[in-house]
């Protein structure tokens, strides 16, 4: 079976985090959050967590060397030898060089960069009824995407709680950094021919067919 080096890309609140729990289940890969990397070290009050907790707040990127170590590291593990599943990774074209140079130096690539589409508006109606499971970002929606139980995650019984930066203000910061800062990568990874584009309004079901069909050519 070819490895599959996968790349999930889009604003804020478009699904890279509830599309990459199920493709997660269905590959069978590591799956690398750089969001729920982050907010671990900050509860364990990690140097990491103390280093990102600021930027955050602000709805700001930690800075590049910061986070380009942390995946690096990973990437270069047995465990993600067939391949990995990258979320919020990368940002910044620095950070998209600087994956690129490690893969190089294992002798792989980037297999799809998986952008999901979804218009700014919508990304502040999604985040303003996001509730995330504590104990493992498990991830709901008021409205969309309701838990079982109000409050408590369907997975782990863990409370569900407001991200600190799904704050009105913030979301909208974060969005600016979305443009500025992220979205050069669409251009970046169309020119290396790996950019595959999916419309992330639809249902969270059809956006996970549309992947899963994708996902099934390119290991074909
Ligand atoms: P991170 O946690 O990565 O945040 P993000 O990219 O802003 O993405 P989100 O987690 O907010 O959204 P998502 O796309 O995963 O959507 P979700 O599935 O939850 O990063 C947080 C912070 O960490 C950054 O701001 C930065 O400071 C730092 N950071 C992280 N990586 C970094 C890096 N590489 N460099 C520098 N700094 C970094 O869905 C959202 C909501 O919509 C949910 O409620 C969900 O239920 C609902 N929903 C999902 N899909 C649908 C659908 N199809 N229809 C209706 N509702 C839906």
């Amino acid at each position: 079976m070819p490895e599959l080096n996968l790349v999930l890309l889009g604003p804020p609140g478009s699904g890279k985090g509830t599309q990459g729990e199920r493709l997660n289940d269905d590959l069978r890969l590591p799956y690398y959050a750089t969001g729920d990397i982050l907010r671990g070290a900050v509860r364990d009050a990690t140097e990491l967590g103390k280093s990102a907790k600021e930027y955050m707040d602000r709805g700001d990127l930690v800075p590049d060397e910061v986070i380009v170590g942390v995946i690096a590291e990973r990437i270069d593990s047995e465990e993600a030898k067939d391949g990995f599943i990258l979320d919020g990774f990368p940002r910044t074209t620095p950070q998209a060089e600087a994956l690129d140079a490690k893969l190089v130096e294992l002798g792989r690539a980037v297999t799809a960069v998986l952008l999901i589409d979804v218009a700014d508006e919508e990304v502040v109606r999604r985040l303003g009824g996001r509730r995330t499971c504590e104990a493992e970002g498990h991830v709901y929606h008021v409205e969309f995407n309701p838990p079982k139980v109000e409050g408590v995650c369907d997975v782990d019984g863990s409370p569900l709680i407001v991200r600190d930066d799904d704050q009105p203000d913030v979301i909208r910061r974060r969005l600016d950094t979305y443009h500025e800062k992220t979205e050069p990568l669409v251009s970046y990874y169309e020119g290396k021919g790996v950019l595959k584009r999916v419309d992330g309004e639809r249902d969270p079901a059809q956006v996970t067919e549309e992947l899963r069909g994708l996902l099934g050519s390119l290991r074909s």
